[in-house]
């Protein structure tokens, strides 16, 4: 899990809101497995975060794109308890869910945050060891690490060697394996492609929809690689300077000029 020095804001209690959002943004068919209602996140005078509302339902895997600093790594701090939430609300399986992070991996949500992150200086079983350190039930965690294992024959082939030994799309894998030895119903990835080769970014678009197929772990991705993430996808958000500018399928984001607006800087102008 991430270190951080951020804060986790106490959020109000209040029952579920029905179906729709105050944001204006479509709201999805059927119960939503994960939800942010009217959701403000503030660092001092920078808003990252302007009540944004969105939803991701069980099985589905969801993207949230947009440029720079658009408050996309946000979204996914926020589910996790690591950012300051001034206003909204966090809802899992319909209930609020404002809890410490290791509970919150413990209810079922997994994030593996921007930039890999994996601890070079242990092994390739070891860094997976690290996903699950709580789980006490010797044999589950036996059981989830030849899961993993299997999912990743790469990971199992190294599994002694050190994780600085490996490449960078290595890694990666590890990082995602890392977040399923949560055994979470959602798996939260924060750019899982950044700074990999063409080649292995494809690779790991394939595996993330295996994960989701074979798993039928929920995804809630967040990604800069618009073309590859678009195909592997049911849905998509496009943020903007903190704000939820268009929801919907990948074809309702490629029919629109959505993206050339907010990487232009136009969108926000609308
Ligand atoms: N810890 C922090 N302290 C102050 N400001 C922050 C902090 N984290 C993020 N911000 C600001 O909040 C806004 C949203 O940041 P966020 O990291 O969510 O953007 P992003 O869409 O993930 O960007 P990127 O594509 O660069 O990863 C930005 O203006 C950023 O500078
Ligand atoms: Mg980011």
């Amino acid at each position: 899990m991430e270190a951080s020095g951020e804060t986790t804001t106490e959020r109000s209690t209040r029952s579920r809101p029905g179906s729709s959002s105050g944001n204006g943004a479509p709201t999805t068919n059927g119960l939503a497995l994960l939800e942010l209602v009217d959701l403000s996140v503030h660092y001092g005078a920078v808003v990252a975060l302007d009540e944004v509302s969105l939803a991701v339902r069980k099985g589905e895997i969801v993207a949230v794109m947009g440029p720079n600093g658009a408050g996309k790594s946000t979204v996914l701090k926020a589910i996790m308890g690591l950012a300051p939430v001034v206003v909204g609300n966090v809802y899992w399986r319909q209930e609020l869910l404002a809890a410490a992070t290791h509970e919150i991996v413990k209810e079922g949500i997994a994030f593996v945050p921007q930039g890999r992150r994996v601890f070079t200086h242990l092994t390739i079983e070891e860094n997976l060891e690290m996903g699950c350190l709580y789980l006490n039930d010797k044999a589950e965690r036996a059981r989830r690490m030849s899961s993993i294992m299997e999912l990743f024959p790469i990971l199992n082939q190294k599994r002694r060697d050190l994780a600085s030994q490996m490449s960078g799309g290595q890694q990666q894998m590890l990082a995602l394996g890392r977040g399923l030895m949560a055994d979470p119903e959602v798996l939260l990835l924060d750019e899982p492609t950044l700074g990999l080769s063409p080649k292995v970014v494809k690779e790991v678009f394939r595996k993330v929809s295996e994960i989701n197929e074979r798993l039928s772990t929920t995804i809630f991705v967040v990604e800069h690689n618009i073309k590859g993430v678009l195909d592997i996808v049911d849905r998509a958000y496009v943020l903007d300077m903190g704000r939820v500018v268009h929801d919907g399928t990948p074809h309702s984001v490629r029919e629109t000029d959505i993206l050339t607006q907010v990487f232009l800087g136009k969108a926000s102008e609308r």
